[in-house]
């Protein structure tokens, strides 16, 4: 048992350790989407607010880089896998998005489960009941 111990020391602090790192997860970085749609989060700032580049890769309008603005929790626990939301002002079409989601790690790589309410510009009232879709999306990090 005396000759046991230090390898089993050994073993708790490396899988320990092991467990710590692999589940955190940051969103800044570069990711892409079920759609192939592409997003940049650059800036994150220390109260979890953050700002990015949203590349759609679809749209019935002629396609150009959106900036987008979000917050997200804090890292307040060695497995930070934070919920966060941001929106995405279109600068090619007059609608707007926002999405919700959560960073996990899933298998060692980081991913994001969002869902999505896409609001269009309508003329009048009477079209409202039109104007949001709402769908799912899946970020991958790109290396
Ligand atoms: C528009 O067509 O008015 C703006 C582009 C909308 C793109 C949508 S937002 C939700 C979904 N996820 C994407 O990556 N692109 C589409």
């Amino acid at each position: 048992m005396a000759q046991a111990t230090p390898f089993l020391l050994v073993l708790f602090l490396t899988l320990g350790a092991h467990s710590v790192s692999a589940e955190k997860c940051s969103l800044a970085g570069h990711w892409v989407n079920d759609l192939g749609s592409n997003m940049t989060i650059d800036i994150m700032k220390a109260n979890g607010n953050f700002t990015g580049i949203y590349y759609t890769a679809v749209s019935v309008h002629s396609i150009e880089k959106s900036p987008l603005l979000g917050s997200q929790h804090l890292p307040d626990q060695p497995n930070h896998q934070p919920a966060f939301g941001f929106t995405v002002h279109w600068t090619f079409s007059d609608s707007m998005a926002v999405f919700m989601g959560q960073c996990f790690v899933d298998d060692g790589k980081e991913v994001l489960k969002t869902m999505w309410l896409l609001r269009s510009h309508v003329d009048v009232l009477r079209d409202d009941w039109k104007a949001t879709r709402v769908g799912y999306n899946e970020f991958t990090c790109l290396e």
